[in-house]
């Protein structure tokens, strides 16, 4: 059993992309797999960690894991937020999505042979991250940057704008990141050099990004 040394510390972890209806059978979703944000939950978990998993894949966690389901990111807006004043660290590990559809439909939408294009209006999401860095009290908020491009520069950006207290970036296409088993990333703090952490399996990432977490906390 491994040394329970986030013991008595409560996580708030999401995972997953999210999907915003458009009607009753389909969605605007992305390739997130969740992955990431359940391998830390099973390994604060193992350390000791009391652990809210609030995410849209179905992967097995370990049984102390309390898993909320969602879908929408209001969901998991509704469902951070009812966690956060009790939480002492928040790990934004969902690929959580910029819009959603304005006006879902709800029944399923008909091709017609009048109208070759379609067009959903789409309304901006809140930016969960973003309110949790503004108002938090005394947690510590921790957001990933998936980039295509310009990774260390967008995620610079990111930390500052959302008042994260830990940034972890990776690069995601072409076979990256996304759905996959291992990842590399660098780990950004305000005023500290990135550090990079080479490639490994997600739950050594996991570990490496928990231990990282208990050096900031002391
Ligand atoms: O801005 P971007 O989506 O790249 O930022 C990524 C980070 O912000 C992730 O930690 C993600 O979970 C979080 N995020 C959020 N709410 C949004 C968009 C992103 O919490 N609406």
């Amino acid at each position: 059993q491994a040394e329970q040394t986030l013991a008595g510390k409560r996580f708030v972890i999401t995972a997953g992309g999210t999907k915003e209806r458009i009607d009753p059978v389909r969605y605007i979703g992305n390739d997130s797999s969740g992955k990431m944000g359940t391998a830390l939950a099973n390994v604060a978990s193992a350390l000791g960690a009391e652990v809210e998993l609030i995410t849209t894949a179905n992967l097995p966690t370990l049984p102390e894991v309390h898993v909320t389901d969602v879908q929408s990111v209001a969901d998991m807006q509704q469902a951070v937020m009812a966690h956060f004043q009790a939480s002492d660290v928040v790990i934004m590990a969902a690929a959580v999505a910029d819009y959603h559809v304005l006006a879902p439909s709800d029944h399923k939408l008909k091709k017609t042979s009048e109208q070759s294009g379609l067009t959903l209006q789409l309304e901006q999401n809140p930016d969960i991250l973003k309110t949790l860095g503004e108002t938090k009290t005394h947690q510590l908020v921790v957001g990933f940057a998936a980039e295509t491009d310009d990774l260390l520069q967008h995620a610079q950006t990111k930390l500052a704008k959302k008042h994260a207290d830990l940034l972890i970036a990776n690069f995601v296409g072409g076979g990256l990141g996304f759905n996959q088993d291992t990842n590399a990333v660098w780990l950004m703090q305000p005023n500290t050099e990135p550090i990079q952490v080479p490639e490994a399996s997600k739950l050594e990432i996991a570990e490496t990004i928990l231990n990282t977490i208990q050096q900031i906390r002391g």
